[in-house]
């Protein structure tokens, strides 16, 4: 059943709207109105499918009703201004505004059926279409998030894989990650980048797969030179994550190195974890490595991991020594602020300090990573 709503302030105009349509009252349902604000009133909370109005009318004008009905959310309903006079710039106007069709006075009965039934049909295809779009871009929602899905899979995978290198089996890596959300909170990142770098954090130590095992498992003090070796953990993660890697081109598409300025990966996620991976050794002050960035040189997520990458560590049981008190980790992160670690993250940090606690002391009950 379609809607038709007719506005005139002259009764009988309406009377004969009534009479000319009286056979398709099975089909439309008519309602009747002599003012244009009576008609916005009734659009309000009501669906219409199409209005005819008139233009001259007392108060407000058909015109000024049309460009309302327009300025509604969605467009509204067709109109069909119906004039009785001859005013050529007049009817101009009215097209200008959007009007579907124009009619003179008198309407003829089976001409205003003619119209009504063509404007009903273009708006029934206009729905089938709208119907359309909203289908497609359910399914377009559907699968992203379904690939969004999987891409987090893949990178947990992958950190999962990276944890078997970690000289703390007991949840470093995903500790990390869940204390960087609180922090970029704080920081004014957004949810969705909050959520980057929960996922992404977990790849930050990924290149320690690439360290060798008399390296990496050396239970005594390293040389300068295994030093050196450790060191390169933050290049091999990045370098495993980028789009130029070789084995990654296969996919990327991507002939040589990647130009400068170009993300590392077309992959937010990976782009990010590349990113945490590279830099999360660069210290604020510009002596940390691989590169010697200083300050806002650092990607912020690097900075955030970078200073609760040291504080779990520093609060957590090591095979070489005893987990130091939360103050005393506190107090080490605190005389590193502004030459290891950015004063705005270190703030964030002690603001989130209740958070943190929370997310230790259920690892602690779980005894291992929480599910990400
Ligand atoms: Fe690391």
């Amino acid at each position: 059943m379609r809607t038709l709503v007719f506005v005139d302030d002259e009764p009988h105009v309406l009377s004969g709207y009534r009479r000319s349509l009286q056979d398709l009252r099975e089909d439309w349902e008519l309602r009747f109105f002599d003012s244009a604000e009576a008609v916005l009133e009734h659009l309000q909370a009501h669906p219409v499918d199409v209005v005819i109005s008139d233009v001259k009318m007392p108060e407000m004008d058909g015109l000024e009703l049309l460009a309302r009905i327009h300025a509604l959310e969605g467009g509204g309903p067709p109109v069909i201004i119906v004039t009785g006079m001859q005013d050529r710039t007049l009817k101009r106007r009215a097209l200008d505004l959007g009007a579907a069709d124009l009619m003179d006075k008198p309407v003829d009965p089976e001409d205003l059926v003619a119209r009504l039934r063509s404007v009903l049909r273009i708006r029934h295809y206009q729905e089938e279409l709208q119907n359309q779009n909203d289908l497609l871009e359910s399914k377009v929602r559907e699968r992203t998030s379904a690939l969004e899905k999987s891409n987090k899979e893949i990178v947990l995978s992958l950190a999962r894989a990276a944890e078997y290198r970690d000289e703390d089996t007991g949840g470093h890596v995903f500790r990390v990650s869940h204390y960087c959300p609180p922090l970029a909170t704080k920081l004014g990142m957004s949810e969705d980048e909050c959520e980057l770098i929960f996922i992404a954090s977990a790849l930050h130590d990924l290149g320690k797969i690439g360290i060798p095992d008399r390296v990496l498992l050396k239970p005594g003090k390293l040389t300068s030179e295994e030093w050196a070796i450790v060191k390169q953990h933050c290049t091999i993660g990045a370098g495993i994550l980028r789009r130029d890697h070789p084995v990654n081109r296969l996919v990327s598409g991507l002939e040589g190195p990647l130009p400068s300025g170009e993300p590392i990966s077309g992959n937010p996620l990976l782009h990010t974890a590349a990113q945490i991976a590279l830099s999360h050794h660069e210290k604020w002050n510009g002596s940390g490595y691989p590169h010697g960035l200083s300050g806002e040189q650092i990607p912020l997520e690097a900075r955030i991991v970078a200073l609760v990458d040291v504080f779990d560590a520093l609060s957590t049981r090591r095979p070489y020594r005893e987990a130091l008190s939360e103050e005393e980790a506190i107090r080490i992160i605190r005389s590193s602020v502004g030459t290891h670690f950015d004063p705005d993250v270190h703030l964030a940090f002690q603001e989130s300090l209740e958070e943190i606690r929370q997310i230790h002391a259920d690892f602690d009950a779980q005894q291992g990573p929480l599910s990400l």
